[in-house]
């Protein structure tokens, strides 16, 4: 469960800047938690007070990686969130002088030991749906594990105080892939700094992520720092304007099961590793999922229908800057057990969250998502997985 192998370093041609990091994929499979509990880090507080947080609470996916902060370096498991924009880690005061604390069985960054390490001191506290993380900021050496993309002077929480929700999560820290404009304390998040200090040939990083259902394997996915993935997704179907360059924000312009545009009053959307399923409004959510014959399970919160059924199923279709593009069964149901399986999609409250559309892991495991930071926007391509 544990093994995440990494490609290394690309040296292909021109894209010679171009960094690949293989992640691990984890089902959450823990006995009972409540649903609440659940792995879920959208953070609607940072626009809302006290919303209904049903976000992105089920039992799914989530694709982790490791970096390290430091020199030399001390490494870290992580999120790697399209949907948020910093980045922090368990620091070594962390619940040092508490008998329980959400950091005691996670990595904690030392700073003393590190030579590359500046002193920023600026306090950070972000909000997610789940919980807090707070601490201070400080600026160190960091890198994306096993490959060779290293961004010096890089600004990071070093969290000394986590919610409990973050003691029952395998990860370490997280690491935002936003624009800085989302970011606390406007603290440019690694990838930004990256471009900023010229390290990647392009502008671009990829996100490729695999689909194994009940299957225990090796990896999830492959992020590619500095350029394209040819090996993991075909042809660039559609290159999406971004309408706000802070979340990966775009327009979503029809949705629908029979056609593109069943539903097609037109949403601001968001793409989001950090979300392991598809969050849109109540209405639509319920009608596709009656059309997909989904029952309600109220214990989980979830939709869910019949695994046996899975492969007679049919797409979901989004219209999407005039494409029409097509979402198998096979990245929409997510298989949680052998008998009932999780249809992927969830009702957002989210009054005052303005993209009405959260489009998590199920989106970007049909297709590859191009993140074009130069351009603000978004490329999307067939991925090859089958
Ligand atoms: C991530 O870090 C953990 C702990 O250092 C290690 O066990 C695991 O193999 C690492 N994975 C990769 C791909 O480096
Ligand atoms: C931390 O790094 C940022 C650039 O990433 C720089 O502007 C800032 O001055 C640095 N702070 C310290 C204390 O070195």
């Amino acid at each position: 469960m544990k093994i995440v192998s990494i490609i290394g370093f690309l040296c292909l041609g021109a894209a010679w800047a171009k960094f690949q990091m293989r992640v691990e994929r984890r089902q959450f499979s823990q006995p009972p938690i409540e649903p609440q509990e659940r792995f879920a880090l959208r953070r609607f507080q940072l626009t809302s007070q006290a919303q209904h947080q049903h976000v992105a609470d089920f039992r799914d996916f989530a694709y982790f990686g490791n970096i390290t902060v430091g020199t030399p370096p001390q490494t870290f498991l992580v999120v790697l969130d399209t949907g948020s924009a910093n980045v922090w880690v368990p620091d070594a005061s962390c619940g040092k002088h508490e008998l329980f604390s959400a950091c005691s069985r996670k990595k904690r960054y030392n700073s003393a030991i590190s030579t590359t390490y500046a002193q920023d001191g600026r306090k950070f506290r972000i909000n997610y749906g789940t919980g807090s993380a707070s601490g201070y900021f400080g600026n160190d050496t960091l890198c994306f594990s096993d490959t060779t993309l290293c961004v010096p002077s890089q600004t990071f929480g070093q969290a000394t105080n986590l919610a409990p929700f973050f003691a029952r999560q395998d990860i370490d820290g997280i690491l935002g892939l936003g624009f800085t404009e989302l970011a606390v304390n406007r603290a440019p998040p690694p990838f930004i700094n990256a471009v900023n200090q010229g390290l990647v040939d392009e502008p671009i990083f990829t996100v490729y992520l695999e689909h194994h259902g009940l299957r225990r394997y090796p990896t999830g996915g492959v992020f590619t720092y500095g350029g394209q993935d040819e090996e993991n997704c075909g042809p660039v179907v559609t290159w999406v304007p971004l309408t706000k360059a802070s979340y990966w924000q775009f327009h979503l312009q029809g949705i629908g099961i029979k056609s593109a545009d069943e539903h097609n009053q037109g949403w601001e959307v968001i793409s989001d590793t950090g979300t392991s399923f598809i969050g849109g409004p109540s209405s639509i959510i319920q009608s596709l999922a009656r059309k997909y014959g989904a029952s309600y399970d109220f214990s989980t919160d979830s939709y869910v229908v019949p695994c046996a059924k899975i492969n007679e199923m049919p797409t979901i279709k989004m219209l999407i800057n005039g494409e029409t593009l097509e979402f198998h069964p096979s990245n929409i149901i997510a298989r949680s057990s052998y008998e009932e399986c999780d249809l992927t999609l969830f009702d957002l409250y989210s009054p005052a969250f303005s993209p009405t559309w959260i489009l998590g892991d199920p989106f970007i495991r049909q297709y590859c998502n191009i993140h074009d930071v130069g351009n603000k926007r978004l490329g999307l391509a067939l991925s090859k997985q089958k």
